[in-house]
């Protein structure tokens, strides 16, 4: 029986800030983020979305009455928690009207926690095949302003319905994991902003991409070639050249000119958002069934997850004939319609989100036009409102 991705949508903010202009402010080369980072634009997450919000934004659009019903399992996987104790997916599910008798769990090992939730997700449908998963990543990637990780914000979240018979992707039984204790990058709990070794996370994703990899290929006697693309966790999307550029010399000339015009699709839009943490991958999934045209049925793509810490896994994924029927097809468009931000604007946003205080506090939402907002807090609870239905929840 075939298990994987069935539908695949995604959201962000409707805000973005230009990487020539953010790298003019920080005294930087344009070069050096547009082709060095290889960023053109990252999102902007105001005040009136966070890790909730987010998930929840990305998950309604695709969500029919029929998959609600079908849905006993959700996992949000975020390092962009909102609570220490209870999870965002109880709130996940309660914007999204999921039913009672919903398992509902929260995940995190840094960027790694959504493929985690999927690979739970997809033996869970292996074992209860009329059954439904829904498996977000959602995340608001913060380093702070001025500093060498700034041009690798951004923020997101990717939703995924994982059933039998999927439509877009059926997904490998076999994988290949490491996990090993590294302190590349981490959140202590008094933080709002990441703590990152950027040189050596970038050092550590290649050497953890090249073992799942060679890993992957000899307990499944793969060759190389039989991947069509490969799709890579996009902390910054240079980060995903490399680690392609680093396998090359296992194939011919052609194979690698293949792999090369495939991965800038596979690029094109998380070049517009930047890093989403857990939804990263999955950006750059959507990205390649989106905008590729050299893709068909029965085609096997490769996918890399790396979150820091570390843990890594490679597993990969035949295409469905189908495929497009599952996906966010608006989405180029939608991203291309987003408003712009001033450098100042943008350092404005960042430093407005929701203190980490008891007092009561309002958020500016009005100008937000997404359907699930953060509309501030009341006695030390976080308040959602839907602007769809016109009601708090
Ligand atoms: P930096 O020190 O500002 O940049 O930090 P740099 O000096 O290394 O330059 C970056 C690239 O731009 C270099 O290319 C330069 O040569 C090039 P490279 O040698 O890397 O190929 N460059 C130029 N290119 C063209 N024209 C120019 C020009 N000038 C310079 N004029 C760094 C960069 C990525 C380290 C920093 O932004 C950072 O720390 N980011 C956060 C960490 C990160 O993203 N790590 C990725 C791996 S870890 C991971 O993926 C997990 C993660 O997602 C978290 C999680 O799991 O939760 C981060």
């Amino acid at each position: 029986m075939k298990v994987g991705i069935d539908k695949l949508h995604f959201a962000t903010s409707h805000l973005y800030v230009d990487m020539a202009e953010l790298a003019t402010a920080r005294q930087a080369e344009p070069d050096k983020y547009l082709i060095g980072i290889g960023q053109s634009q990252m999102a902007v997450i105001p005040p009136s979305q966070d890790a909730v919000t987010l998930a929840a934004n990305a998950a309604y659009p695709m969500l029919t009455a029929a998959d609600i019903e079908a849905i006993d399992l959700l996992i949000v996987g975020t390092e962009s928690g909102v609570d220490n104790s209870k999870a965002s997916a109880i709130y996940v599910a309660h914007l999204l009207g999921l039913n009672r008798r919903v398992r509902a769990i929260e995940m995190k090992e840094a960027c790694y926690a959504a493929t985690a939730g999927v690979r739970l997700a997809q033996e869970h449908v292996q074992a209860h095949p009329d059954k439904k998963a829904l498996v977000i990543g959602t995340d608001i990637a913060r380093y702070g302003l001025k500093s060498a990780g700034e041009p690798t914000q951004g923020g997101g979240a990717v939703a995924m319905l994982i059933s039998a018979d999927p439509q877009v992707l059926a997904l490998s039984d076999q994988s290949c994991l490491l996990s090993e204790d590294v302190m590349d990058f981490w959140r202590p709990l008094y933080h709002t902003e990441a703590l990152v070794d950027g040189k050596y996370s970038s050092n550590i994703y290649i050497d953890y991409f090249q073992d799942v990899f060679k890993g992957y290929l000899e307990a499944t006697e793969t060759q190389p070639e039989a991947l069509t693309a490969l799709v890579f966790h996009l902390p910054y999307t240079k980060m995903g050249l490399k680690a392609l550029r680093s396998v090359l010399p296992m194939v011919d000339e052609a194979q690698q000119a293949t792999w090369l015009a495939h991965f800038e699709h596979a690029r094109q839009l998380n070049r517009q958002v930047g890093n989403l943490y857990t939804g990263s991958l999955y950006l750059s999934l959507l990205s390649q069934l989106l905008t590729d045209p050299d893709l068909k049925a029965g085609d096997r793509l490769g996918l890399f997850s790396y979150g820091s810490g570390a843990e890594g896994e490679f597993y990969t994924g035949e295409l469905q004939a189908n495929y497009q029927q599952g996906l966010d097809l608006g989405l180029p468009q939608r991203l291309t319609k987003r408003q712009r931000v001033s450098v100042a604007e943008y350092e404005r946003l960042f430093n407005g989100q929701l203190a980490w205080k008891a007092e009561d506090q309002d958020l500016d939402y009005q100008n937000d036009p997404h359907r699930f907002v953060l509309a501030g807090q009341r006695d030390e609870q976080r308040q959602y409102f839907d602007q769809q239905a016109e009601k708090q929840l």
